[in-house]
């Protein structure tokens, strides 16, 4: 690579190396930056303001705390993705990346699918809570027109068994999948 003038050693030729990335080489015709200003893709009051546009809540204390913004989900799927692919995302939270891919799709006429897996977040104190279906499978049900089917499921005893967890403990909160249909 060196040969080929494809590293980079710095002005002096003693920094770290890195590899060149040329323009004609990335899709976009723009080469990814490591940092992304909330300008171009959002914060977390952006993504809470945009589930509060979906859904409604019983107080501002209940909407999700952790939520991502659209736009940053968005630039990383324009990024990382082919528009046929299928993304997976297993730590799902609000469901941003459904909803990201389906707003891309909506952009470029790409066909992406996605899969989404989370849990229910139920507590002791809100042993009744179920963000996965409630937030999560309600936004992208919404969202898509209600195109996907999500599942819900609980830990089998076999890998509670092999998590080294008593039978006899109180199992854990639901867990859901959500997927678009192709
Ligand atoms: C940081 S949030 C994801 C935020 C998401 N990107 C969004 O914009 O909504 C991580 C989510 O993963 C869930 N989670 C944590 N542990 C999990 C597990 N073992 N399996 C599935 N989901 C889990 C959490 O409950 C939380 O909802």
């Amino acid at each position: 690579m060196d040969e080929d003038e494809r590293i980079w050693w710095g002005k002096n030729g003693n920094a770290i190396p890195q590899i060149k990335r040329f323009l004609s080489e990335v899709k976009s015709g723009r080469v990814p930056q490591t940092f992304w200003p909330y300008k171009e893709v959002g914060h977390t009051q952006e993504a809470k303001k945009e589930i509060l546009e979906i859904l409604d809540f019983v107080d501002s204390a209940s909407v999700f705390s952790t939520p991502k913004p659209t736009r940053l989900i968005e630039r990383i799927l324009r990024i990382a993705t082919d528009p046929d692919d299928i993304v997976l995302d297993f730590f799902a939270g609000s469901g941003t990346t459904a909803h990201a891919v389906l707003n891309l799709n909506k952009e470029d006429g790409g066909n992406r699918r996605f899969i989404l897996v989370s849990n229910a977040e139920a507590t002791g104190d809100q042993p009744e809570k179920n963000l996965c279906r409630d937030v999560c499978a309600e936004r992208v049900r919404r969202e898509s027109g209600g195109s996907f089917a999500d599942i819900a499921a609980r830990k089998m005893k076999r890998s509670r068994r092999l998590a080294g967890i008593s039978p006899t403990f109180e199992p854990p909160p639901y867990r859901h999948t959500v997927c678009q249909r192709a």
